[in-house]
């Protein structure tokens, strides 16, 4: 059985007390509602990190997360927050290669390549996103782009390290917009993200990585994505900032 995940991603958004609050409620709604062994990872601003992971702690079925690290170790980058960093506050997660991180930062898969390095070198998962645009699935090229992603982005890894990634298919043109992948468009996605994955590192490995569909993900259209076989969860933008919509998502999974 492949691990479900449920991650909220709070973009820049909240601020500090803010943050805390909307934690407790998620945190106080989960142990009383979440019954399953589904996993909610909330990816918080940096900010509120390390006082979110003291606030998860007694809550096992709650981690945290980081949306960016930057790609080197450590040094003269005023303004970056590195991988060792996210770790030493007890966060497990780091999203990476968001398509708004593609976008406004022009983070490109070679880039993310390395921020997977030195991410998975400090014994923390990357989130990895991959997606198309609309213009390129317009184009018909969005297995092309997907693949493209997967080679540039992650394939260079050993067998143990993509083991550890967690993968996120947000088609650009449903983040934000309300517009939801159809559960049948999105499945097809997945499975091909699956297939690509098995042709690299064999059956096994594809069949035990945790694939999130992220993209106007809600209470309503949830239960029908997760219901596809090859969707394990959800990458959760809008909605994971109402803590009731998030652990509804969530307990799609009870
Ligand atoms: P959304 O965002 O749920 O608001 O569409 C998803 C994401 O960007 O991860």
């Amino acid at each position: 059985m492949r691990t479900k995940i449920v991650a909220g991603n709070w973009k820049m958004n909240l601020d500090y007390q803010e943050g805390l609050a909307l934690f407790s409620e998620i945190t106080n709604m989960i142990k009383d509602e979440i019954t399953g062994k589904q996993e909610a990872v909330i990816c918080s601003p940096f900010i509120h990190l390390s006082s979110l992971v003291q606030l998860a702690k007694g809550y096992n079925k709650v981690s945290l997360g980081a949306q960016n690290a930057h790609q080197a170790e450590a040094g003269a980058y005023t303004g970056e927050i590195s991988a060792k960093m996210i770790k030493s506050v007890g966060a497990q997660y780091v999203i990476l290669g968001h398509s708004e991180r593609r976008q406004y930062f022009a983070e490109t898969n070679a880039l993310l390549a390395k921020k997977t390095d030195i991410v998975l070198s400090h014994g923390l998962k990357p989130i990895f996103c991959i997606g198309e645009t609309l213009a390129e699935r317009e184009a018909n090229q969005h297995f092309a782009i997907i693949k493209s992603q997967l080679e540039e982005g992650v394939f260079h890894l050993g067998v143990e390290d993509f083991s550890k990634l967690v993968l996120a298919y947000e088609p650009v043109w449903a983040i934000g917009t309300g517009v939801t992948a159809s559960s049948a468009q999105a499945q097809e996605i997945h499975a091909f993200i699956r297939a690509e994955i098995s042709a690299k590192y064999g059956k096994e490995v594809a069949e035990g990585i945790t694939i999130l569909y992220g993209g106007s993900c809600n209470p309503k259209n949830a239960p029908e994505l997760f219901a596809q076989p090859d969707i394990d969860g959800g990458l959760i933008g809008g909605a994971s900032l109402k803590s009731r919509d998030f652990v509804d998502i969530l307990s799609v999974f009870n």
